[in-house]
Parts: structure tokens; C-alpha cells; sequence
């Protein structure tokens, strides 16, 4: 009796995604295996299911469960959900309007749940930032990529800066720029793509301006303060810290993970030759121990408020963030970037708890009686 009572009430977790001609969704399938099964042992129904077929007015919804067992997927009609975990995989599926759809009637219905509706832009991210004087004071110097007045204003503040894709990911469409006086070439332009890093020499600004916007194609970017990385055996390296709400739909750290930077290269990313590292050896290694530890805590400290203020500044229900922050050679901790879909971490305490604390948000949610209001 009390097992049927306990599945009448099993709350429902979506986890959102598009379809796909063969093979019925796309999205990383090893990652909702890995949710599906963290939420059953915690006593939910999970099921996978597309923005086309989520359809609000019905009853019942297509959706896709997964059995270890047998290793298979199966289509069934499932109840609709109380919390729907959004993991579209790309901003451009994100603009179909199927997806604009899905995620616009999931936030109006009264009894669903959604949080993360939409991937963050690197401009807008640091103009929540600036809003406040508790997160202004972590992140770099960053303008919009307009002209290249601007550019030499900035380069006069900041002998180096970095040039980002205001939509990118994973390094893509980086470049570093800089200026070096009384050489014949001062300007450099390290490109990054890839099959590596290479850098180049200007004799004038403008001539660098040339390529930056060539380069930069139709993409919008930002420019920021270029930040002197501490690092660990000649390697840069810098923090990714995961933070999601708690059972308590709070913001919390799950974990911190380090990223050195591979040779040559000008960002930590794994696949362009960087590697996972434990955050206190690299942090102990370059500043001791006691200062270590008080980085790791003004890190974290800051990712609290760098959270809180974010979610404000988008007006809507986020739920977990990913965070990539510099520390300087002084031991100085900045803010570089937050993503909304963060990628899974490789560190295998810091992947179990994020994947339960999905669930222990999700019970949050689906506990509360109704919406309230604004967020
Ligand atoms: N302002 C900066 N100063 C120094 N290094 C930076 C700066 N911005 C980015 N980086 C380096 O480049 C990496 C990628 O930048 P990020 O903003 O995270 O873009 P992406 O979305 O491509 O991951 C960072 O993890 C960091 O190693
Ligand atoms: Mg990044």
C-alpha cells in the first residue's frame, strides 16, 4: 500500500530536448542515462521528451525512459511533469519555434516548473554583473568589439586583452590581443583554432583591426581585460566551479575543479590539450598553503553572489550554472564566463552530487504549491 501510495505521488521530472529524424532525440544520451537513473534511485519518474511533443494542453506526453537493464530506450504516453529540466543542446535549436514555444508555455503553466530556459550571452552576463556592487568587483573590464578606437583605448588600459564570441563555447573564436611598445611590430594577435594557437605581428592598429574583424566574421563580440592567469609549471590555469540550488532551492558550490592550460595554448579547455587538476594542489603549488585555501574560499564565496546576481539579472528560475574563474598571479579571483548548460565534470565527487542535486532541487520545486510570484 504504501509503495502505490509513494508512486501516486513520485514527482515527474522532463528532462527537454529537441528530436531528430533517426533516432527520435539528440541531446548527450550517456548524460540522461546518468540523470534517469539518479532520479530513480531517488524515487522519481524521468523520462526524456522533445520540444516538439511537449505539448501542455494534453494529458499525457510522448517521452522516452530508459531501462539498464535491457540497455534500451522505450516510447511511452507519460504523465506530464511537475519540473522540466531544460537541456536543448544548442542556442541555434534553442531559437526553433518549437523550442520558443515549449519553454514559454512551461513557464506560464501553473504547475510546471521550469528553470534555465535559455543559454546566456558572455555581453549580457557582465551587464548583470556590473549592477551590483557585491559582484562589480570581480569581473574584468569588458566592452562590446565595436571600433577600433575603441580597441586602442583599452589596449592603452590593458596591455593585453581577450577577444570572445559572444555566443561561443569551448574556446571557439578566441583570440588574444596585445601590444607590445617600442618594437617594430608592437601589435600581436594570437588566433586560436583548431589545430592550435598561432600568433601574429602588426605594424599599425589598423592593420590589426583588419584581421580581428575579418576573423570575427559576423559574430558579435566582447573585449576584456586580459588577465595575468597564476600558474603551475609554466601553465596557466584556472577554476570551474559548479553551482546549483540545494534541496533547499538555494544556492550552493557542488565542486571546484582546476584546469591547466595545454602548451601553447591561450585557453584551459580539455580538448585543446588542457588538463583536470585538483584545485588546492594547483592553488598550494603557486601560492602555499594558507593562501590556498583562502583563495579557494574567496572563490567560492564570490560564485554565491555571482549566482544570486545572475539570476536576478535574467528575470528568470535558474537552478545550476557552470563558472570559469581566473586566478591572478596576486591571487586575485575573476569572473569569466557562466554557462546555463554546464558541460558534466569529469571529477567523479563532484559529478555524483550534481547529478542528485537535480533531484533534491526538483523535490524543491515540486513542493511548492504554486508559482511564486515574479520568478
Ligand atoms: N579575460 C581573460 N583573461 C585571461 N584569460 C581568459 C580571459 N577570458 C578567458 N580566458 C581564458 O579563456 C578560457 C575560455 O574563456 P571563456 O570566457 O570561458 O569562453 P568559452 O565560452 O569559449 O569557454 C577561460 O577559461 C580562460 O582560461
Ligand atoms: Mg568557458
Amino acid at each position: 500500500m504504501e509503495v502505490h501510495l509513494h508512486e501516486a505521488h513520485r514527482p515527474i521530472v522532463a528532462i527537454l530536448t529537441v528530436d531528430d529524424d533517426t533516432q527520435h532525440f539528440r541531446g548527450n544520451r550517456s548524460n540522461f542515462i546518468d540523470l534517469i537513473k539518479t532520479g530513480k534511485e531517488l524515487g522519481f519518474l524521468v523520462y526524456v521528451t522533445t520540444c516538439k511533443e511537449l505539448q501542455l494542453n494534453n494529458k499525457r506526453v510522448v517521452g522516452y525512459t530508459y531501462s539498464s537493464e535491457s540497455r534500451s530506450w522505450t516510447q511511452q504516453l507519460l504523465p506530464l511533469p511537475n519540473v522540466v529540466y531544460n537541456r536543448i543542446p544548442t542556442r541555434k535549436d534553442e531559437m526553433l519555434p518549437e523550442c520558443q514555444r515549449a519553454i514559454e508555455s512551461c513557464m506560464k503553466h501553473p504547475a510546471i516548473r521550469l528553470f534555465n530556459p535559455y543559454f546566456f550571452n558572455k555581453w549580457t552576463l557582465f551587464e548583470w554583473l556590473k549592477k551590483s556592487r557585491s559582484t562589480r568587483k570581480y569581473i574584468p573590464t569588458t566592452r562590446k568589439l565595436t571600433t577600433a578606437a575603441e580597441l586602442a583605448k583599452l589596449l592603452k588600459l590593458h596591455p593585453m586583452l581577450y577577444l570572445k564570441p559572444e555566443r561561443g563555447k569551448a574556446g571557439a573564436g578566441i583570440m588574444r590581443a596585445a601590444q607590445v611598445p617600442q618594437k617594430e611590430y608592437p601589435y600581436r594577435l594570437t588566433i586560436q583554432d583548431n589545430k592550435g594557437s598561432h600568433t601574429l605581428k602588426f605594424a599599425t592598429l589598423a592593420k590589426l583591426w583588419t584581421k580581428i574583424t575579418k576573423t570575427a566574421a559576423s559574430e558579435e563580440y566582447i573585449v576584456q581585460q586580459g588577465i595575468t592567469l597564476a600558474s603551475m609549471n609554466q601553465r596557466p590555469f584556472d577554476l570551474r566551479l559548479l553551482v546549483q540550488k540545494n534541496y533547499k532551492g538555494q544556492w550552493d558550490v557542488t565542486g571546484v575543479g582546476a584546469r591547466v592550460a595545454g602548451l601553447f595554448s591561450i585557453t584551459t579547455h580539455v580538448p585543446r590539450g588542457g588538463s583536470i587538476e585538483d584545485p588546492e594542489k594547483v592553488l598550494i603549488s603557486s601560492f602555499g598553503s594558507d593562501h590556498a585555501k583562502k583563495i579557494l574560499v574567496k572563490a567560492r564565496h564570490a560564485a554565491h553572489l555571482i549566482a544570486r546576481q545572475l539570476e536576478k539579472g535574467s528575470g528568470h528560475l535558474l537552478g545550476e550554472m557552470s563558472m570559469d574563474m581566473g586566478v591572478d598571479d596576486k591571487g586575485g579571483v575573476w569572473f569569466f564566463e557562466a554557462n546555463s548548460k554546464p558541460m558534466k565534470f569529469d571529477e567523479p565527487h563532484i559529478r555524483k552530487k550534481s547529478l542528485e542535486r537535480i533531484f533534491q532541487y526538483s523535490m524543491h520545486l515540486s513542493k511548492q504549491r504554486s508559482k511564486p510570484g515574479g520568478l
